[in-house]
């Protein structure tokens, strides 16, 4: 298996790869002390533009165990990039200190355009509204441990799908798993990206649309609930008409089944209620700690990758290549113009349909 050097998205991961991670995850959770120095002398550098409670501290917590050491910043303002420092400059210069790193932004693509530039390993710990592909790890740690395996699912999810990170890597990366099906709950507003459903269609994954939290309950072995991302809707009257549509009650498991799990990557605001805490089937505190014992694994195979100089980029553009007002291309115009895998037309980066095709 060619070693994976990078997690921008789940098309670096493949189910082999996952299988051989998670394993490795068992053991570190059955016998934590055999790897507390397994990254002795290794460096994190974490680079959060974006607010972060679990992802920023679970990365933390878990290079630690591993006895590494992290430098970093969760407010950009600290930093150069205040000053005007293009993401390609921070990150060569982040990546000759350290041996792994780690970013999130508010920009779709950001973690992507990293990992043309850096000769350390990139993960992506959410880029926009884009990929987060670490919750999903831990998502899927989450389903293993409780569940023994990840085939033949009911998952509903529900809430911001539009918006939703977690959601969309959660979706594709259960391409790798069989006999999954989905229920996918949301106001018509906050239905799928265009960009996921494509993907969807054409790996053949099952699913039905529905607007009602209850219709698929008693169906479901997975209840996946979202917040509404306040952070990325442009206009504010639209978020306070969304944000309460769904409110998950300890009155409304009763027809779920007893063995149903209720999952949420955090944090919530308002769409769990507190009464349902401590029904046995919610699961989401146990789960961010599953975050980082997968994390742990994560890092325990990144850290130890050789250093290899990136690709040499070179790119004489000086306009964006797509019209995402979100994407990363729109203030770093010196990338290079990729395209995605989803076929020509798409943004490399953010993986939305070309507007303007003019280099
Ligand atoms: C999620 C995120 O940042 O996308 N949180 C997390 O990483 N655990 C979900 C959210 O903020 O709603």
């Amino acid at each position: 298996m060619t070693p994976v050097r990078k997690l921008v998205s789940v098309a670096d991961m493949s189910r082999q790869w996952w299988d051989r991670l998670y394993a490795q995850c068992c053991d570190i959770i059955a016998r934590p002390d055999t790897y507390a120095a397994a990254c002795s002398g290794k460096l994190l550098a974490s680079m959060f533009y974006e607010p972060s409670t679990r992802t920023n501290f679970s990365f933390q917590a878990a290079a630690q165990r591993l006895g590494a050491g992290v430098f970093g910043f969760s407010d950009p303002l600290g930093t150069s990039a205040s000053k005007g420092e293009t993401l390609a400059d921070t990150i060569r210069m982040t990546a000759s200190y350290s041996d792994t790193i780690v970013i999130r932004s508010p920009q779709e693509g950001a973690a992507a355009a990293a990992a043309l530039y850096s000769e350390v390993p990139v993960i992506n710990a959410g880029d926009g509204g884009h990929f987060h592909p670490t919750q999903t790890l831990t998502d899927l740690a989450t389903i293993a441990q409780k569940r023994g395996n990840i085939d033949n699912l009911c998952i509903g999810i529900c809430g911001d799908l539009k918006y939703g990170r977690t959601v969309h890597s959660l979706i594709e990366a259960m391409a790798m798993f069989k006999g999954i099906r989905f229920c996918l709950i949301s106001p018509q507003e906050l239905q799928l990206p265009e960009y996921i459903l494509e993907q969807m269609k054409a790996q053949g994954q099952q699913y039905i649309e529905s607007e009602s939290l209850t219709d698929c309950m008693a169906e479901l072995d997975i209840l996946y609930m979202t917040r509404v991302q306040r952070e990325r809707f442009h206009d504010a009257a639209q978020y306070r008409r969304l944000k309460d549509v769904y409110i998950l009650t300890s009155k409304m498991l009763e027809g779920a089944k007893s063995d149903m799990q209720i999952m949420h990557p955090l944090p919530r605001y308002g769409e769990i209620a507190i009464d349902v805490d401590d029904d046995p089937r919610a699961v989401y505190f146990e789960q961010a700690r599953y975050g980082m014992f997968i994390r742990m694994s994560l890092l325990l195979d990144f850290m130890h990758q050789p250093r290899l100089a990136p690709r040499p980029v070179t790119s004489a553009l000086t306009q964006p290549t797509c019209g995402n007002p979100a994407c990363i291309t729109q203030s770093d115009f010196y990338l290079p113009k990729i395209t995605s895998n989803l076929g020509i037309d798409r943004c490399g980066y953010c993986d939305k349909k070309f507007p303007i095709l003019e280099f």
